[in-house]
């Protein structure tokens, strides 16, 4: 009975993503997605028309609502990179976050929607010390223009 329930534990503990160094795995869709996209996706999706019938695009060519785009990163992403898995301090996505809120540079720009808690700061840093993995997350449903538009009318 005692060899079975430690065997349960084992297989427990390996389901839920348990890893040798006692670090639990970052799910990106559950606990990074909702305040990514929380904060930063009003200006970093894909191009879409306005109510005006306006094209309106990606600040600095930074699409964060899928995946392959995520990692392709922005306009100076030569210079800048928005995202190095495994390197936290090479990634302007969340070095930005850092910066001082009256700062040109600092994301969100002030006043433009909710900042990162340090909590979301410290979850992200992690996320991408752990490889930057999304996991089975393509894309999100504001990949699609007409969706990110009704969004954003709203
Ligand atoms: C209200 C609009 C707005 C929101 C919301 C916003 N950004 Fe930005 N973002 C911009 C603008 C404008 C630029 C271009 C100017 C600059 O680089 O500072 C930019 C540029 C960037 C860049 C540089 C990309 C490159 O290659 O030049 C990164 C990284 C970035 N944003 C990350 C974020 C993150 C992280 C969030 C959420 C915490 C966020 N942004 C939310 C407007 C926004």
């Amino acid at each position: 009975m005692r060899k079975n329930i430690s065997l349960l534990a084992i297989v427990g503990l390996a389901l839920s993503g348990f890893s040798a160094n006692g670090q639990d795995k970052i799910d990106f869709e559950k606990q990074i997605w909702p305040f990514v996209k929380e904060s930063c996706v009003g200006c970093h999706g894909p191009s879409y028309k306005d109510e005006r019938g306006r094209t309106r695009k990606p600040k600095a060519a930074l699409i964060i609502t899928n995946k392959e785009a995520f990692l392709k990163g922005g306009e100076n992403n030569e210079e800048e990179p928005t995202l190095t898995p495994g390197d936290p301090k090479k990634t302007a996505f969340l070095q930005r976050t850092h910066l001082d809120p009256s700062s040109d540079e600092a994301m969100p720009p002030e006043g433009k929607a909710e900042p990162w808690t340090d909590e979301q700061k410290a979850l992200f840093a992690k996320w991408v010390e752990q490889g930057a993995d999304f996991g089975s997350w393509e894309k999100s449903e504001l990949d699609d223009p007409e969706k990110y538009a009704a969004y954003k009318a709203k």
